[in-house]
């Protein structure tokens, strides 16, 4: 049995093409992504293609809308309660797709008409290669992650049961990347191929970014020291420092980084949840004297809590 995919705007018009055989839904090409800012249902698509578009390390790009609506609402009375009367200046790394960024700067911006907000990503953009009909998708890294060779679309969504279903499909996959997609690469490092870049930050992050000007994506990894400023007031990052993406070693560093890039006084947001608007297991900390003190818990509080602590006693 063969699975086919979604790679043409024509075929997002019928819902019940969109799904297997078995009932599976099909792999939708992540090259349809700035091809629908603005057909009906563009939001629900989008979301469909980012829930299918994983990087090699199983990382998926897609949030969600209204994900920490009361959080948000009580770092917003913390950040009014703190840092009245000072500038304030917001980065909120590891975004995905930077629709959570959206909700909060608006929050935010309704009390700070003039803060800046930077919101970033370490991989916030992939690099499309056309060869014919077939096309590649590849990271900075160039490791593939998508190859659409008509009426096949391949990805690294990792449905176990796929494999037990589409047996063919597996086998045909591998025969491409490994004879076809991996050659189309190699030429286009010989600079042979046409290229496109695709953002994978959302239409709303991008339609702010360009109607504000105090609102600004970027691409950042959090390893590595702050690209804009060392004068922010607030630092947040959500659902980023997973323990299970990152060693303790490299969790310090990120803090240690986060800590320097900040004013004293300011504060630093950190927590994960799961669904939109499901419980967040956070806490806010305010820098004092390049340590962090936490001044808000939601749940059972941030993950990292001892390793933010430690940063204080060094
Ligand atoms: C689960 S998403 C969280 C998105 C958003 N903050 C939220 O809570 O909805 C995690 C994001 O962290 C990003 N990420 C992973 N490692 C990173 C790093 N070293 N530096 C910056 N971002 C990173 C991934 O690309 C992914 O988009």
């Amino acid at each position: 049995m063969l699975k086919f995919g979604i790679y043409k705007p024509s075929q997002l018009s019928d819902k019940s093409a969109f799904y297997g055989i078995f009932g599976d839904k099909k792999h939708f090409s992540i090259v349809l992504y700035d091809q629908i800012p603005y057909i009906e249902n563009s939001e629900e698509i989008a979301q469909e293609i980012l829930m299918q578009f994983s990087d090699t390390r199983g990382i998926y790009k897609r949030t969600y809308r209204k994900r920490f609506e009361e959080f948000d609402q009580n770092c917003l009375g913390i950040i009014q309660e703190k840092l009245s009367g000072k500038k304030i200046i917001v980065h909120d790394v590891g975004v995905s797709d930077a629709r959570t960024s959206c909700d909060f700067y608006e929050k935010l911006q309704f009390f700070f008409p003039n803060c800046e907000f930077y919101a970033s990503d370490c991989n916030p953009d992939v690099i499309i290669l056309y060869k014919g009909t077939t096309i590649v998708v590849i990271n900075e890294a160039l490791e593939i992650l998508e190859t659409t060779m008509p009426p096949f679309v391949w990805n690294r969504n990792r449905i176990r049961k796929e494999k037990l279903l589409y047996p063919l499909n597996f086998f045909i996959q591998w025969i491409v990347e490994n004879f076809i997609s991996k050659k189309i690469v190699y030429e286009y490092q010989k600079g042979k191929i046409s290229m496109k870049r695709l953002s994978l930050f959302c239409q709303r992050a991008k339609d702010l970014c360009n109607q504000s000007s105090h609102f600004h994506l970027l691409k950042h990894n959090v390893l590595d020291k702050s690209p804009v400023s060392d004068e922010f007031s607030v630092l947040r990052a959500m659902n980023v420092l997973n323990p299970a993406l990152f060693s303790v070693q490299e969790l310090t560093i990120a803090i240690d980084h986060f800590c320097s890039s900040l004013i004293e006084g300011g504060l630093f947001i950190t927590g994960c949840n799961q669904d939109a608007n499901s419980l967040v297991h956070g806490t806010i900390y305010q820098k004092k004297d390049f340590a962090f003190v936490p001044v808000y818990v939601s749940g059972k509080g941030s993950p990292l809590n001892e390793i933010i602590l430690a940063k204080g006693q060094k």
